[in-house]
């Protein structure tokens, strides 16, 4: 029989039993309801288990974060171990966040665009409310590049909102609500608002870059390949990723083929391709602000998946780069 100790902060320790079971017969999802029903009011998706801080202070607690795991997994004997249970508050889907998060450039870009080159309505008001650095300009005739850019932007996250319903199986169904809004500002505010007010400006306009390379079509083809190469791969990279899901329980498959041969994250490294395009072919600070972030970002988040690969595939993992092909 399996017998676990649960301890949830304010309340006595909970003894929670399976009888005639072993730790290999209980998975992470049949504690989680166990608790529920021994009276701990917390819905199994609020709850975060983990077990009891290591004997060094900074370790950090194991947490059994994989539903369809059994406890034997995690190191949970028959007897005698103690979990810890944490309430995560309210949830909401990773689908819903990953369209609130698109949707804010999808309608930002547009609009900062329209008020920006049809009259002087944003900029004249942000002079006026003391952003003196802005100048409060009439209205003027967008550049061919704004325009281009503007498309470009609002594709990209068309094409992510469409991968978001279609193309991605997410595994985990939900994250904390709070997180939502930290993970809108980087999308709605540094991509939709900064790039935009930065970009969508006279200084960028016919008139200003007339006779320039940033009115050369070479100029902008060129950079805009770039970007339909980064975007199509990015979408081939989603799909092979689609493709090698495992049934829930059975250890993740890594990603072979197109990209992936060369990068761990070859997903990541697409995508960033797609924005060092737009900061080359604008020349903008604000972009080049953006992508460095968003780079710096999965460049962790690459680093991350490269060691768990490599932790349960061990040899059987290609010697591959990380991210950055040949290079890192
Ligand atoms: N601009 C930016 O700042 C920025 C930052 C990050 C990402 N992005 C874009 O958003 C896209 C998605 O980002 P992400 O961080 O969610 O990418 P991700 O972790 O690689 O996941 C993409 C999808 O593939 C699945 N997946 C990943 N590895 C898998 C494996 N070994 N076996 C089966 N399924 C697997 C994921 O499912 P799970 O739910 O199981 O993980 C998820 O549905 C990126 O590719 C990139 O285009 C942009």
């Amino acid at each position: 029989m399996v017998s676990v100790s649960v301890k949830a902060p304010g309340k006595p320790a909970t003894q929670v039993d399976f009888p005639g079971k072993t730790a290999e017969q209980v998975t992470v999802l049949d504690l989680k309801k166990a608790i529920r029903a021994r009276g701990i009011k917390i819905a199994e998706l609020r709850q975060r288990l983990s077990l009891p801080d290591a004997a060094d202070p900074k370790a950090r607690p194991a947490v059994l974060s994989e539903d369809t795991h059994s406890l034997a997994k995690y190191g949970i004997k028959e007897s005698g171990s103690e979990v810890r249970c944490k309430d995560l508050g309210p949830q909401i889907a990773w689908r819903t966040v990953f369209l609130a998060e698109y949707f804010g450039p999808i309608v930002i870009q547009p609009l900062l665009y329209h008020l920006s080159t049809k009259g002087h309505t944003l900029y004249g008001a942000l002079h006026k409310a003391g952003l003196s650095f802005l100048e409060a300009t009439p209205a003027y005739e967008p550049s061919t590049l704004q325009k281009t850019v503007l498309a470009l932007i609002v594709l990209h996250y068309v094409k992510r909102e469409y991968e978001t319903v279609f193309v991605h199986k997410f595994s985990h169904a939900t994250m904390p609500f709070r997180n939502i809004f930290k993970n809108c500002s980087h999308y709605w505010l540094l991509c939709g608002v900064m790039t935009a007010a930065s970009f969508f400006r006279p200084q960028y306009g016919a008139a200003a870059v007339k006779g320039t390379v940033f009115d050369n079509p070479i100029w902008i083809g060129a950079w805009s390949l770039l970007w339909v190469y980064g975007e199509f791969s990015n979408y081939l990279t989603h799909m092979n990723l689609r493709s090698i899901r495992t049934p829930p329980g059975q250890p993740r498959n890594f990603p072979k083929g197109y990209g992936f041969d060369q990068v761990t994250c070859a997903n990541y490294w697409f995508e960033s391709l797609t924005w060092i395009a737009l900061t080359a072919m604008t020349c903008d600070g604000s972009f080049a602000l953006f992508t460095a972030v968003s780079v710096g970002q999965m460049l962790q988040w690459a680093l991350k998946k490269h060691k768990t690969y490599r932790k349960e595939h061990g040899k059987n993992y290609p010697k591959r780069n990380i991210m950055i092909p040949y290079i890192w």
